[in-house]
């Protein structure tokens, strides 16, 4: 069985869910307390053995690379100023993991991005990250699908999480058999459902552990939703060539590329943190105590939303 060493960020996508926030800043730099979430995500694989990582990036992308690299200039100011703490954590992020960035040129799809990586990638198993997604559990998603992986012998297994069926439609969406606690036989996937269309609340979630034979089926994959070439689509034809497994990821998700998300996400992370954690927690306590609150309107609203979902 091949170790798995690389992992794919497809960082691309241009964050309209968060505008006007993500016009000349990626979304994937959106602060985790202090902490982008990219990097989150690169910690996360580093912990799980990766040591090369491939960026695939867009047009306004910049800052992600200007991360990872040295700044001399703010190392020498730091010295000057005998920041050495500080120092040291900018040379330790510059030294994570190996780095390679490929520009996608177009926005053709997650499954495209993945394809743009076929000769870097070349004959391993890989992993797949969405890099505005972040996790928080006691094992990361990454060694939960490392696990997986060694239980079938290797071979693809894809992380997926129970959703509200009000949800469904933001997801792709698998069908497949228990063959083991939270171990899925893959039958068939669907990209983004209607809740007509929705196989089972099984979704998707943004970390994939994927084998090379990936590669030719995305060369002829034809564009699915969005006219974009799906991943998930990719995933489909390959579930009906050879056995594809889903995992159902144990820990909470967060979706930091959604506005409710981020602050979800900032919340927890901040509550965890020994520097920030007791006074953030105070000051929540508080606010919940003595904040006027969500207005009367926002709360009916809140409250149809949830009768809806109930009588489906
Ligand atoms: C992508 C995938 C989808 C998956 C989701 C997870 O969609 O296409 O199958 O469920 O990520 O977040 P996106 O959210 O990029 O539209």
């Amino acid at each position: 069985m091949k170790s798995i060493r690389k992992a794919v960020f497809p960082l691309a996508g241009h964050g309209t869910r968060f505008l006007p926030m993500t016009k000349s800043s990626p979304k994937e730099m959106l602060p985790i307390v202090d902490k982008p979430v990219v990097q989150c995500v690169l910690e996360e694989a580093v912990a799980a053995g990766i040591n090369q990582i491939i960026m695939v990036t867009g047009r306004g992308k910049r800052a992600i690379e200007d991360h990872f690299d040295i700044s001399y200039e703010l190392e020498d100011v730091l010295r000057k100023k005998n920041k050495n703490e500080a120092l040291e954590e900018l040379r330790r992020i510059t030294s994570l993991s190996e780095i390679l960035y490929l520009r996608q040129k177009e926005a053709l799809g997650l499954g495209h991005a993945v394809l743009c990586t076929k000769n870097v990638i070349g004959d391993e198993p890989f992993i797949v990250a969405l890099g505005d997604e972040i996790m928080d559990g006691p094992e990361t998603a990454m060694s939960q699908l490392r696990r997986a992986y060694e239980k079938i012998g290797g071979g693809p297994v894809i992380g997926v999480q129970r959703v509200p069926l009000s949800e469904v439609h933001q997801y792709g969406i698998i069908a497949g058999t228990e063959v083991a606690p939270g171990l899925y036989r893959v039958d068939r996937l669907i990209e983004k459902p209607s809740l007509e269309e929705a196989p089972s609340d099984l979704a998707i979630i943004g970390r994939y552990l994927l084998t090379p034979d990936i590669f030719p089926v995305l060369e002829t994959q034809a564009p699915g939703k969005g006219g974009e070439i799906q991943l998930t689509d990719a995933l489909n034809t390959l579930s009906q060539k050879r056995p594809l497994y889903a995992m159902e990821i144990v820990g909470d998700r967060f979706d930091t590329g959604d506005k409710l998300g981020f602050l979800k996400a900032t919340v927890r992370f901040a509550l965890k943190r020994p520097d920030l954690g007791p006074s953030f927690q105070a000051f929540l306590e508080d606010l919940v105590h003595h904040f006027p609150g969500v207005s009367p309107e926002a709360k009916s609203n809140e409250r149809s939303e949830k009768r809806d979902y109930a009588t489906r």
